[in-house]
């Protein structure tokens, strides 16, 4: 099936900083709100912590080894904000940056293209107590500041940036849901603090353009398929609005400049909506080149008036996932279809599909065969994308190694390769490590 991707199509593996590199201490690293989220009693799953996590940060050389036998030509990552500026903001931190600078030329001599995503949830802790975070508008330019830093550091060799991953992770799921750092539950934070994620996103997007001259920079978005629950006028409209809610809000803001329509005005009438001061919104819409669709499952919603979205999430009759996402390959194609023509007709990334499984290590190795149709189905529903006319240009597992995944710690396995926390975190690749080897190898 490789074939019949096009020529310069790029095929990887996606991680992020805090749940693989470990070392959170080390080589003048800073915390970061994740390092106080997790340390906090009944805040992650068994009190598990990203101190140690894969240990990448010592082991990055065997895992640039396992991306090379795998075949794959681009690797997607995140840089740590506090590795490098410990604080957030000032001088930076050279063992931080040298570690980043090893990296990428170890990826680069060994022909794995960098994807560097500058965002994946580990804001500086101190930058966090200092300013309040991502409530605070001057966010805005301490992100600018420390992407110019990076883009200056780093974009000789990168040609290929994410601002921001999963804003609506670090906004509603961070300040509505309170399952990540920092962990609060009120809407018109979160709303506030999407907004200042919009902004940062889009000043990230105007110094690139004073910086890297030969590069790209995009947008990493949750890409979940909604589907009403049923075909009732009050479902469909539940479905539209929540819709909005996750998708909408970050993929139709960056293109038109405007929020979505209908869910705006219900935000505005419960009065929780952010203050949108002049300027803000040309900024939100600096126009970028390409989107990331991260994407794993659907939604199925039903209207419930109760809630302030009109909508609550009904469980789905498909097969689950050990994080109990239904398993949707079709909603990939019609999510990717979706974004190619109504945001912005840009190329597209999927930046991240993956699934979590009950791997068992049984005689040294895993048989992971549910990962395989996983992988297999969508790999095929992306195909079909492509040939219904989509600028698909690249598609990344998530993920390489098993890792901290957020509140579940690590409880919950994604990797192609298992990482034997019991035994010197081992890495041992697994069936689909080999399944996707293969679907490399085969032209
Ligand atoms: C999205 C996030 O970007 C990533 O950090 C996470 O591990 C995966 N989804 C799986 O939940």
């Amino acid at each position: 099936m490789r074939a019949v991707f096009p020529e310069g199509f790029l095929w990887g593996v996606a991680t992020a900083s805090y749940q693989i590199e470990g070392a959170d201490f080390e080589d003048g690293k800073g915390p970061s709100i994740w390092t106080d989220f997790s340390h906090r009693p009944g805040k992650v799953n068994s009190g598990d912590n990203g101190d140690v996590a894969c240990d990448h940060y010592h082991r990055f050389s065997e895992d640039i080894e396992l991306m090379k036998q795998l075949g794959v030509n681009s690797y997607r990552f995140s840089i740590s904000w506090s590795r490098v500026l410990p604080e957030g903001r000032g001088k930076i931190n050279r063992k931080g940056s040298d570690f980043y600078n090893k990296l990428i030329d170890r990826l680069l001599e060994v022909g794995i293209q960098p994807m560097v995503t500058l965002y994946h949830w580990d804001l500086p802790l101190e930058l966090h107590r200092k300013i309040d975070g991502w409530e605070s508008r001057d966010m805005r330019h301490y992100f600018g500041d420390y992407s110019s830093l990076v883009f200056s550091e780093f974009g000789d060799r990168v040609k290929h940036w994410i601002t921001l991953n999963e804003p609506y992770c670090s906004s509603h799921v961070s300040y509505l849901w309170g399952e990540h750092a920092p962990g609060k539950r009120d809407l018109k934070t979160s709303l506030t603090v999407a907004h200042n994620l919009l902004l940062s996103h889009g000043e990230a997007v105007r110094r690139f353009r004073e910086v890297v001259k030969d590069g790209t920079i995009g947008l990493a978005n949750v890409s979940t398929f909604v589907e009403p629950a049923t075909d009732s006028k009050e479902d469909r409209w539940a479905a539209r609005i929540r819709d909005q809610f996750i998708n909408g809000w970050f993929f139709e803001t960056p293109i038109t400049g405007e929020y979505p329509s209908e869910l705006f005005k219900r935000f505005n009438d419960a009065g929780v909506q952010p203050l949108i001061e002049d300027g803000d919104m040309d900024l939100i819409s600096t126009p970028f080149d390409f989107w990331g669709v991260n994407y794993y499952t659907r939604n199925v919603i039903r209207k419930e008036e109760s809630s302030i979205l009109g909508s609550e999430v009904v469980q789905g009759e498909l097969a689950k996932t050990e994080m109990g996402w239904e398993v949707y390959p079709e909603g990939l194609e019609a999510f990717l279809y979706k974004t190619f023509k109504e945001y912005g007709k840009k190329p597209i990334y999927i930046t991240e599909n993956g699934m979590a499984c009950k791997d068992k290590l049984t005689d040294g190795f895993v048989e992971d065969f549910e990962r395989v149709d996983y992988m297999k189905r969508h790999f095929s529903s992306a195909l079909s994308a492509l040939k219904a006319g989509v600028d698909l240009r690249g598609f990344y597992v998530w993920s390489l190694l098993d890792n901290f995944e957020w509140s579940y710690g690590y409880s919950k396995r994604f990797g192609l390769v298992y990482v034997d926390y019991e035994k010197g975190l081992k890495r041992i690749p697994k069936r689909s490590y080999y399944y996707y080897r293969d679907f490399l190898e085969r032209d």
